[in-house]
């Protein structure tokens, strides 16, 4: 397998479904083939569990399970989609993978890192994104963002501040760690930047 499996992250309003879009565009126009798939999501049974993951904000639910929800929901879309275009060539750009349960429900709902990734791994086997693009918003900012954008608030919008701040540092911690894989890039300039920023860390 060549090294194209790319993966999108960053908290609320950091604007990766543009850059994403952006990247995309870029790559076809070289022709290059690319497919662009999200999380929680990308398949049908994977978008009903994103539904059960986003659409309830009046129902609680235990971390753990919201942990092996997401996982779940990766499983599935590990299979049916990621795989199968990685084997068949393709360049995959993923909207949010494991780093995102890692900074959310690892750090944020305070279940640990470890923890988490060694759920995700039973999910994802040994399919480690080649390339983490991380874009750097500070939580203000990026919900601020969503709220100005005024897109439906889905549950972990109205998370409070304080579990963003922790969301955010979360991945900061994951990028230290994990220099190598995961680039960090400035997401509170304009978008054109970011994208640019984007495009440079993966044409290396
Ligand atoms: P989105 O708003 O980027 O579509 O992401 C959906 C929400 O789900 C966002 O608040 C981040 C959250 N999320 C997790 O908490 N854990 C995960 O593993 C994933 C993929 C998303």
């Amino acid at each position: 397998m060549t090294k194209s499996f790319i993966t999108f992250e960053g908290p609320e309003g950091s604007g990766k479904t543009s850059v994403i879009k952006e990247v995309e565009a870029v790559l076809k126009a070289q022709n290059i083939d690319v497919i662009v798939t999200r999380e929680p999501g990308g398949v049908a049974l994977s978008e009903r569990i994103r539904s059960l993951l986003l659409d309830f904000v009046d129902e609680k639910m235990d971390a753990r399970t919201e942990a092996m929800l997401f996982a779940a929901s990766r499983r599935q879309h590990v299979v049916e989609v990621i795989r199968p275009a990685l084997e068949a060539g393709k360049v995959v750009l993923c909207d949010r993978y494991i780093d995102s349960s890692l900074a959310y429900q690892g750090v944020a709902r305070d279940l640990g890192i470890e923890e988490v990734y060694a759920l995700n791994l039973f999910a994802i086997e040994d399919l480690i994104p080649d390339l983490t693009v991380f874009i750097d918003v500070k939580p203000e900012v990026g919900l601020s963002r969503v709220r100005s954008n005024q897109r439906n608030m889905d549950r972990l919008d109205l998370e409070t501040l304080e579990f963003h701040q922790k969301v955010y540092e979360g991945y900061l911690q994951l990028a230290e760690l994990e220099p190598d894989r995961i680039k960090v890039i400035n997401g509170e300039q304009a978008i054109e930047d970011v994208s640019k920023d984007a495009l440079k860390e993966i044409m290396k």
